[in-house]
């Protein structure tokens, strides 16, 4: 039987996982026809394609996305991508030729990680646990003391990673409304519905805007470096050092590898908790299992769902030929239910071995934040646990956002049960 599937679709509905066992089934390697795309769907293969990176080139991470893009282009929209590109003159080309760390092959992504890991040492990232508390403290104030609701999203997933990353680059508090509307909009111009509209989505206006800012705050911390993240990363006395153009791309990735992704873990995990009561009461048990619940909701339903990688001579995985240049998607959350790897890998289980799960990816590019999300998701979970027997969640199927590579949840919405 053959199984319709498309990795670009966002029409996955609330629950994909019952399809990607179909995928698994069938085979480790799914032809997806309409995107031309070989979607690998098991976990051995999906560990053997992320540990060949001379084999299966992350330049995909540029380019598919403009695949199975159906722009939505009228001819006045020629003045506005006119002013984007004249907005951005000064720093279009460079950026286009310094590349992301995330779409770079060897040798150069190791010399690009090896600068960008000195901003994300475990030292540095345990010394930052008071501040991210102190944020947790003050977005949830005293909301969830008393009777209304508490959207688990709104006032604190989407709120935290984007204080947090603000305050690693030293940005002001005024700016946090910008960094949001930004982060989203590359999301949506990456995966969601500004990869049809992107000028009447603002998505080239949000872009202009973000490069703008980031090179002039650049060339204010060359001059004047303080003790965040962007002038240890131009500053050349602390070694090899960014250039203005690589130090932009690697900026604008940490606002969407990192802002949305966090929100989602946390969104992700609560939601498994009132879907799973079970294991809320084995958590409620022991806080020790803390990490354990962690990992199990990264492997179990993670916030990025799938990478993509270009073969760079004719292959072949497990025995599929896969052509040069063809596409080749490692499907991360399918993988990750692989009962070969994770027996009974549908079942939510915080006890269970995570061992080796995708949920940060694996290989050259595993996520550079895995220990920052980790700790800001550690602090939103303990912070709201204790509230969770007294909070029903208002729907127990929450909307899901609008993203083919992004999982998670609009709104989850958690009311109060007390009398008031
Ligand atoms: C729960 C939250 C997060 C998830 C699920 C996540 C997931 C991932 C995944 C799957 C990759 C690998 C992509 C690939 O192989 O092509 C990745 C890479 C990356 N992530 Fe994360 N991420 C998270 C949080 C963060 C945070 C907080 C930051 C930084 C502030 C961050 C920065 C990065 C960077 C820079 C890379 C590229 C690394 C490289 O190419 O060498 N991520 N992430």
């Amino acid at each position: 039987m053959h199984i319709e599937f498309d990795p670009f679709s966002t029409h996955l509905g609330a629950n994909p996982y019952p399809l990607y066992r179909e995928l698994r089934e069938q085979g480790p390697v799914h032809h997806a026809m309409p995107s031309d795309i070989h979607c690998v769907t098991r976990y051995e293969e999906t560990r053997l394609v992320l540990s060949q990176p001379e084999l299966f080139s992350s330049r995909a991470m540029e380019t598919v996305f403009a695949k199975g893009r159906n722009f939505n282009f009228k001819t006045r929209h020629v003045i506005d991508v006119m002013r984007f590109l004249w907005r951005v003159r000064g720093s279009f080309f460079g950026l286009r030729q310094a590349g992301s760390i995330i779409t770079l092959d060897p040798p150069r992504h190791g010399e690009l990680r090896s600068i960008v890991n000195r901003g994300f040492t475990p030292k540095q990232i345990a010394a930052w646990e008071p501040w991210i508390r102190e944020i947790v403290v003050d977005e949830i104030g005293d909301k969830l003391q008393t009777a209304g609701d508490f959207d688990a999203i709104r006032d604190l997933a989407i709120p935290l990673p984007t204080r947090v990353i603000m305050q690693l680059l030293g940005v002001e508090k005024s700016r946090r409304s910008d960094f949001k509307r930004w982060s989203d909009s590359i999301i949506s111009g990456i995966s969601g519905p500004g990869r049809h509209n992107p000028v009447e989505l603002g998505i080239l206006d949000s872009m202009a805007e973000l490069m703008l800012f980031l090179g002039e705050t650049i060339r204010e911390r060359r001059a004047t470096p303080g003790e965040d993240l962007i002038s240890l990363l131009v500053d050349p006395d602390k070694g090899h050092a960014l250039a203005d153009a690589e130090a932009i791309q690697f900026v604008v990735l940490l606002l969407v590898a990192g802002n949305e992704t966090t929100t989602n873990l946390i969104g992700n995990g609560i939601n498994a908790l009132y879907d799973h009561p079970d294991q809320l009461a084995l958590l409620l048990e022991d806080a020790s299992r803390m990490d354990g619940f962690i990992e199990e909701s990264l492997r179990f339903d993670p916030p990025i769902q799938i990478v993509f990688r270009r073969a760079t001579r004719d292959t072949q995985i497990a025995g599929v030929p896969i052509p040069k240049g063809a596409y080749v998607a490692p499907m991360l959350a399918c993988a990750n239910r692989d009962d070969r790897k994770f027996p009974e890998g549908d079942r939510f289980n915080i006890l269970r071995d995570t061992t080796g799960h995708f949920g940060f990816g694996f290989g050259l590019h595993f996520c550079l934040g895995s220990a920052l999300a980790r700790l800001q998701a550690r602090l939103a979970f303990e912070a709201i646990l204790p509230h969770l027997g007294r909070l029903k969640r208002r729907d127990d199927v929450p909307a899901i956002i609008d993203s083919f590579l992004v999982r998670g949840r609009s709104t989850l919405v958690l009311q109060d049960t007390a009398p008031v």
